[in-house]
């Protein structure tokens, strides 16, 4: 039980937090979610660790639905289950790490490439497992420039490529098209090619985008991630990834003490998370995942409109939930949590409302 002053500072901290989940346009994160059916899931000593898909003997776990939610976007990504072994991780950092040290172990000596517009956990990551490492160009919408790539590429043009592709970079919702980064790098003489695709905020959805930027297993990605508290939204951060199973049975280690197979990057993993994408996924299905988008894109649209209406320049790349802003003053970058660098941004996302739009909108443009 805890004292008063105590439940006190509890109850100030939830009014806090809602008071701010009211008011964020800025991160890409949904909001309005409803996941109360779960709460009594909270009472167990759940954890995934290990290997979803080996033995294990703790069993108060949610391994079964991990694994579902893992053939659910496998699929998703136009692979055979049988092709594709994957986790829920705790986070899209969590996710590029992993996919970095997959490439990592096929190609050791591999130089990774990845543009400016590139997430900072991919630098963080290529330090951490000491891959020497190239910046590459993008341009101003965001996507990496291919010649740069393959300039770059050929001062190295004997070795191993690893790349990461951004499949909506964290300003911009840029995206890579890996069919001509392998051309790129095919046209220098490079031809063992490792290819993450970084989809932490749009890969949901990317498959329903159109124009569609190739970016999954059939187009020719090595491994993929996506980030659960983006766009389905979540209240613990959490993020799938997913790679060739041959890559995998590369940095397989014999079963540890608890009888798992040592496949993924932290050994106790949440069971809750699975859970949580397992009801997502199962509830939404392809299609009401492709809804969710479409009224997403709807209200996307709509922002650029109003904004253009009161000569702000504001734009979004094709079919994008990110609307890219100039940067915006500082009262509205506190009040709505935006993020600004050279550029600030908004990010519809499911549960953003057409009232919160038109509230910022009114406040960027009143004079
Ligand atoms: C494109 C991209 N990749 C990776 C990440 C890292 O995800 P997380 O914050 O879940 O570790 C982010 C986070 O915003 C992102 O935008």
């Amino acid at each position: 039980m805890l004292d008063h002053q105590h439940q006190r500072r509890l109850d100030d901290l939830f009014d806090a937090m809602k008071a701010a989940n009211e008011s964020f346009l800025g991160y890409p994160f949904a909001k309005g979610f409803s996941y109360e059916s779960l709460w009594r899931f909270m009472r167990f000593s759940g954890n995934n660790f290990g290997d979803p898909f080996g033995p294990e003997t703790y069993r108060v776990s949610s391994r079964l639905l991990e694994c579902e939610v893992i053939e659910f976007f496998a699929g998703v990504f136009r692979a055979s289950p049988s092709q594709i072994w994957g986790y829920i991780t705790n986070g899209g950092t969590e996710g590029n790490t992993y996919g970095l040290y997959l490439g990592r172990e096929l190609y050791p000596n591999a130089v990774a490439y990845f543009s400016r517009d590139t997430h900072y956990s991919v630098s963080k990551a290529v330090r951490l497992l000491r891959l020497e490492h190239v910046l590459v160009q993008a341009t101003p919408s965001g996507e990496i420039a291919y010649e740069d790539l393959a300039q770059r590429a050929i001062r190295s043009r004997d070795r191993p490529a690893i790349v990461v592709a951004n499949i909506g970079t964290t300003m911009k919702e840029g995206k890579d098209d890996i069919k001509k980064i392998r051309r790129a790098l095919h046209n220098v003489g490079v031809e063992e090619v490792y290819i993450h695709s970084d989809a932490a905020l749009c890969g949901p959805y990317a498959p329903f985008q159109s124009p569609r930027t190739p970016f999954d297993f059939l187009d020719g990605a090595d491994s993929i991630m996506l980030s659960g508290h983006k766009f389905f939204g979540a209240p613990i951060p959490c993020g799938v990834v997913l790679a060739r199973k041959q890559h995998v049975q590369r940095v397989l280690r014999t079963a540890n003490c608890n009888g798992s197979f040592d496949t993924t990057l932290s050994g106790s993993r949440s069971a809750y998370t699975p859970i949580l994408l397992w009801y997502a996924i199962r509830s939404l299905g392809k299609e009401g995942i492709k809804r969710m988008f479409e009224q997403c894109e709807g209200l996307a649209a709509y922002t650029v409109d109003e904004l253009k209406a009161r000569d702000v320049k504001a734009w979004r790349n094709p079919s994008a939930l990110t609307v890219v802003l100039p940067p915006v003053k500082e009262s509205l970058r506190t009040k709505w949590q935006i993020v600004t660098q050279d550029v600030s941004h908004l990010v519809v996302t499911p549960g953003t409302t057409k009232e919160q739009i038109d509230a910022l909108v009114e406040a960027m443009t009143n004079r």
